[in-house]
């Protein structure tokens, strides 16, 4: 059997690294590869050559059983066809394989047209969150890279330092950071600042991420709740008017002294939610910057725009989605580890075996009628 990826323009990250070519290998298939698919990513075809893998002089290798893909960018195409033409041909052999963050409910024409032509549709993002799934969560993986970068990407418009510095011509003071949100993004995110010397900050509606925020040295800002605040299944839950009234008032104290905020918050399944108004913003000393992680979902922050840095009033307010290509290296090591775990249960004694729970669970079933 054969396995593959697909070219991407518009990702920088790649789905197979050399290092996970050799493990394909070990678990019995063929790796073939289109010629410069790691080049953004830094790996150059050499290393995947050494490793084994087959290059193929063509941008999309027709027969292969399985495509590990980022996220295709191709199924948002609005013509899209499993056998089509997107400056080359594609042409997915049926009972084939494509894995990869799908965002289903974003394509699902696309990914309703690949299941009629026999493809087998696999969403990583629906891997559901236990313990033996924890290895091939990409959502984590790229949450985590992504918190450091939303960092890095607040301090390349902040015109300061960030730790405190005593210096012969004055004493320069540290800079102020709240995180909003203190999931996987968040608490890389309050590690990231605390690491350069920050004054952090930080709040989430659960109070259990209280402990995680303080052992990471932050300061938990904490708003007076009738209950934890999250389901059962550890999840956050969306908290009562009376809850998000209060909420705002401590946050719009908190936001005025803030020099970066980073928002990650989110509630599975549901819009982001709102936590940063207009007021809050205009709130904000000029030079400062806001970080908005969710505008995928709708944003956190009710200034911000998916893919742009919009200034209000001398505060920089950053939209971007892929962050996390921003460290495109690292960010593909992470998620092509991840995939190769889960395409290592869908093999058992040289066969594909899809009846484990945890790919049942990301099979776009009702997609492909299965
Ligand atoms: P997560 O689910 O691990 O963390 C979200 C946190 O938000 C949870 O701790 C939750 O309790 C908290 N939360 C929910 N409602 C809240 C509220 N009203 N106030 C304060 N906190 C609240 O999610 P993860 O993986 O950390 O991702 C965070 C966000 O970042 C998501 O929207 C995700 O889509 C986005 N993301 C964005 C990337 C980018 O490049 N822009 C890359 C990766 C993730």
């Amino acid at each position: 059997m054969k396995i593959s990826t697909i070219i991407d323009e518009k990702e920088r990250r790649v789905a197979v690294t050399p290092e996970t070519v050799k493990k394909y290998i070990g678990l019995g298939l063929q790796v073939v590869l289109p010629e410069n698919i790691g080049v953004k990513a830094g790996f150059p075809d050499d290393e995947y050559a050494s490793a084994g893998a087959v290059i193929a002089k063509t941008k999309f290798v027709a027969d292969a059983d399985f495509y590990v893909c980022i996220k295709p960018s191709f199924l948002a195409m609005e013509d899209f066809e499993p056998c089509f033409k997107f400056d080359l041909d594609f042409k997915f052999k049926a009972g084939s394989h494509l894995i990869g963050i799908l965002s289903p409910f974003q394509h699902e024409k696309s990914l309703e047209k690949l299941s009629t032509a026999g493809v087998n549709c696999y969403a990583l993002e629906l891997i559901p969150r236990i313990t033996r799934a924890q290895s091939m969560d990409v959502l984590s993986s790229q949450s985590n890279i992504a918190g450091y970068r939303a960092v890095l990407e607040a301090l390349h418009l902040y015109g300061r330092v960030v730790p405190l510095m005593m210096t012969a011509a004055g004493t320069v003071r540290p800079a102020k950071i709240l995180v909003l949100g203190a999931g996987v993004a968040g608490l890389q995110a309050i590690a990231t600042a605390k690491r350069l010397g920050a004054v952090v900050s930080a709040f989430d509606v659960r109070s259990a991420a209280q402990e995680q925020v303080e052992s990471l040295g932050a300061t938990f800002i904490s708003v007076e709740a009738s209950d934890s605040g999250e389901t059962a299944a550890g999840y956050a839950k969306e908290m009562d008017d009376d809850y998000k009234k209060r909420q705002a008032e401590k946050l719009a104290q908190t936001i005025a002294k803030m020099d970066i905020v980073i928002t990650t918050a989110q509630i599975p399944g549901k819009p982001a939610p709102r936590l940063v108004d207009e007021a809050m913003v205009k709130s904000m000393k000029s030079g400062s910057v806001i970080v908005d992680m969710a505008t995928e979902s709708g944003g956190n922050c009710a200034m911000s725009k998916k893919n742009e840095v919009v200034q209000i009033n001398g505060v920089s307010i950053i939209g971007y989605t892929d962050l996390a290509a921003g460290v495109a290296q690292d960010a593909s090591q992470l998620f092509a580890r991840n995939a190769f775990n889960f395409v290592a249960l869908m093999i058992k004694d040289g066969n594909v075996d899809t009846s484990d729970a945890i790919v049942q669970a990301t099979l776009l079933k009702k997609l492909s009628g299965a």
